[in-house]
C-alpha cells in the first residue's frame, strides 16, 4: 500500500481548528482509495515563538525534506509583531524548498452564493499561478537617513545568490526602500509552469499580469520572458493585463479568465480578490508548489485570531487544500472525491458554517465532508 509522509504545521488561530478537519477528511479518503498517510506534527507559531524565540530551526528544516508534502493551517498572532511568523515560518518554508509556484483555483462550487450578480459556478472556474519566491517578497531594502550612508543588501536562494552594494546620496530627507527582484529562470519557470498547466487542464487562454507600462524594468522582463515561454505553446492563446485592468475585469466578466499568471505581488493581492468571488476566503485555497520537491498546502485566508478555539471557523478551504495536495502527490481521485464531496455538502445547504451564513461548527462541517465521502 502506498504511503505518504506529511508534515503538519497547525499554527496559530484558527490553524489548528481547520488543520484537524483536513486531516480527518484526509484519512477518511486514504481508507476508501487505499493509501496510507503518516503525520509529522511539527509545533511552528507564535506559542512555540513566544515560549522558546524560535520559528524554524535549521534541523526541522532539513529534517522535513524526507517529507511528501507539508499540510499548514495559518500563521499571525497578534502578540506577536507583524512580518515576523509571516517571513520568518511561512515565507521561509516557501523559499527553503523553493516553491516557485503557488497555485490558487478560483472556482464557484455548486451551492454558493457568489456575491457577483448573475454569475454562475460555469462563469467562475479558472486558476491562478502566482510567482511565490521573487519581486518585493525577496525582502531586502531598507532606510536611508538625509546624508550618505551605505548599506549591502543581499539574497540567499537556490537558483542564486546577489548583493547590492548601495551608495546612497539623499539631500532631502530620511527614505525607505525596498528592492525587488525578478531573475530570468524564476520568471521563466513559473510562466511555463502556467502554459503546462493550462494544456493539462483542457484551457486555452493564458493571462499574464503586470505593470508593464510604470514598473518597466522589471515587468518589462516578465513580459518579455512571457512572450518567449510562450512561443513554445502555439495552441494557446496569450494576452497581457495591468493588473488594475485585472482586478476590474475579474469582476465583470470572470468567465473570460482561464489560467492567469502574475508576479508574487500581484498575485497575492489579485488572489483575494478572486477568493471573494468564488464566495469567500472560507472557501480559498492554496498550494505552494515545487513539482519536484517538497510542496505545501494552506489556505489562502490567514489565522483570524478573534475566532480562535470557538470552533466556528470555515475548514473548507483547508480541506480543498488537502484535495489539492493529494492530486500532487498523485492520488487525482482522491483529490477529485473530497473536492465533489465539498460541493455536494454546499449544494445540500444543510451544514454552513457562520460565514456562509449558518450556524455549524467547524467539526460540523467536518462531519458532514466526511459523511458524503463515505
Ligand atoms: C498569502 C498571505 C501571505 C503572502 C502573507 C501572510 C505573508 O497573504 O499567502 O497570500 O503575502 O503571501
Ligand atoms: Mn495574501
Amino acid at each position: 500500500m502506498k504511503s505518504y509522509r506529511i508534515g503538519l504545521i497547525p499554527g496559530d488561530g484558527i490553524g489548528p481548528e481547520i488543520i484537524e478537519e483536513g486531516r480527518r477528511v484526509i484519512e477518511a479518503v486514504s481508507e476508501i482509495e487505499g493509501f496510507k498517510v503518516k503525520w509529522d506534527i511539527y509545533p511552528f507559531g507564535a506559542d512555540h515563538y513566544l515560549e522558546i524565540k524560535e520559528l524554524l530551526p535549521e534541523d526541522s528544516l532539513k529534517e522535513m525534506k524526507k517529507l511528501d508534502a507539508i499540510y499548514l493551517g495559518a500563521l499571525g498572532d497578534p502578540r506577536v509583531k507583524p512580518g515576523i511568523l509571516e517571513k520568518g515560518i511561512l515565507l521561509a518554508l516557501r523559499f527553503y524548498f523553493d516553491q516557485f509556484v503557488n497555485l490558487r483555483p478560483i472556482k464557484l462550487l455548486e451551492g454558493v452564493d457568489c456575491p457577483l450578480k448573475d454569475k454562475r459556478p460555469e462563469d467562475i472556474n479558472f486558476f491562478v499561478v502566482r510567482e511565490n519566491t521573487e519581486d518585493f517578497y525577496v525582502g531586502i531594502g531598507g532606510r536611508a537617513p538625509r546624508g550618505s550612508s551605505r548599506e549591502v543588501l543581499e539574497i540567499k536562494r537556490h537558483l542564486y545568490n546577489i548583493r547590492f552594494n548601495l551608495d546612497i546620496e539623499a539631500d532631502g530627507d530620511e527614505i525607505a526602500y525596498q528592492i525587488g527582484v525578478l531573475s530570468r529562470k524564476g520568471t521563466e519557470r513559473v510562466i511555463r509552469y502556467a502554459f503546462e498547466l493550462a494544456k493539462k487542464k483542457g484551457k486555452t487562454r493564458v493571462t499574464s499580469v503586470d505593470k508593464a507600462n510604470v514598473l518597466t524594468h522589471a515587468y518589462g522582463f516578465w513580459r518579455e520572458i512571457f512572450e518567449k515561454v510562450a512561443k513554445d505553446y502555439t495552441g494557446i492563446e496569450t494576452e497581457f493585463s495591468f493588473v488594475d485592468a485585472i482586478t476590474m475585469w475579474f469582476l465583470r466578466k470572470p468567465e473570460w479568465y482561464q489560467v492567469v499568471v502574475a508576479p508574487n505581488m500581484f498575485g497575492d493581492i489579485i488572489t483575494d480578490l478572486g477568493a471573494m468571488i468564488q464566495g469567500g476566503l472560507g472557501l480559498a485555497p492554496g498550494g505552494n508548489i515545487n513539482p519536484g520537491g517538497v510542496s505545501m498546502f494552506e489556505p489562502i485566508h490567514g489565522s483570524a485570531p478573534k475566532y480562535k478555539g470557538l470552533n466556528t471557523a470555515d475548514p473548507i478551504a483547508t480541506i480543498w487544500a488537502g484535495a489539492m495536495m493529494l492530486d500532487e502527490l498523485g492520488e487525482e481521485k482522491a483529490g477529485e472525491k473530497i473536492v465533489s464531496a465539498i460541493e455536494a455538502v454546499l449544494k445540500e445547504g444543510k451544514t454552513r458554517t457562520r460565514d456562509l451564513g449558518g450556524s455549524s461548527k467547524t467539526s460540523e462541517m467536518g462531519d458532514a465532508i466526511i459523511e458524503k465521502l463515505r
